[in-house]
């Protein structure tokens, strides 16, 4: 068959992933399922299924021909420059092995908890919830953290794009 009759008729096997912003999808269950019960696009990935199955943490390649959900690269970008993230986690371990106060008392009626080491980011998709208290559950709420803490005034792609970076690391 060629190329285009496979378009044609819709027989390519590998339909993309699905993705809460990307209503095609079904990877996972075939059309004919997802039709007769569409909360199969969303549904419940607790455990069985690798990583490039779980919409919320999509693969880096899912999100390199998306960049609408976060483009790696810009994501890169960011962090060693304008979000300033690699002034306290620069590579190769993404972190720097020092204390820093983030003064979050600034914000909150907390006491504060004072300097705290930098935790790697290696791997960091895999180890929620984030800082050392648990506070942030997703890697999109570090970033809004980082956001206010840092006063960066990140735009929403922006904060996608860094994400999208971090589940790369
Ligand atoms: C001033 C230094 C500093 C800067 C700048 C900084 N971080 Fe951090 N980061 C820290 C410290 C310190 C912690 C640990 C804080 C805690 O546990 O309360 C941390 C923790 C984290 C964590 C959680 C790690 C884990 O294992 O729980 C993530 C994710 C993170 N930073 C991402 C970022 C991103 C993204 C940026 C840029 C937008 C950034 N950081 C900028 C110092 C910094």
């Amino acid at each position: 068959m060629e190329p285009e009759d496979v378009r044609k008729d819709g027989h390519f096997p590998y339909p993309p992933l699905p993705h809460p912003e990307q209503a095609p999808g079904g990877q996972v269950f075939p059309d004919i399922q997802i039709k007769q019960f569409p909360r199969l696009q969303r549904f419940d990935v607790d455990f069985d299924l690798p990583d490039a199955f779980i919409p919320e943490l999509p693969p880096v390649i899912f999100l390199q021909n998306r960049p609408k959900l976060g483009d790696v690269s810009r994501g890169e970008k960011l962090f060693f420059g304008k979000a300033k993230c690699s002034t306290c986690h620069p590579a190769p371990f993404y972190l720097d092995d020092k204390m820093h106060d983030l003064q979050v008392e600034r914000f909150t009626k907390e006491p504060g908890d004072g300097p705290i080491k930098t935790f790697t980011l290696r791997g960091i998709k895999d180890s929620p919830p984030y800082l050392h208290d648990g506070r942030c559950l997703t890697l999109e709420d570090t970033v809004e953290f980082f956001n206010l803490i840092l006063g960066l005034k990140l735009s929403e792609q922006e904060k996608k794009d860094l994400v999208a970076f971090m589940l790369a690391l």
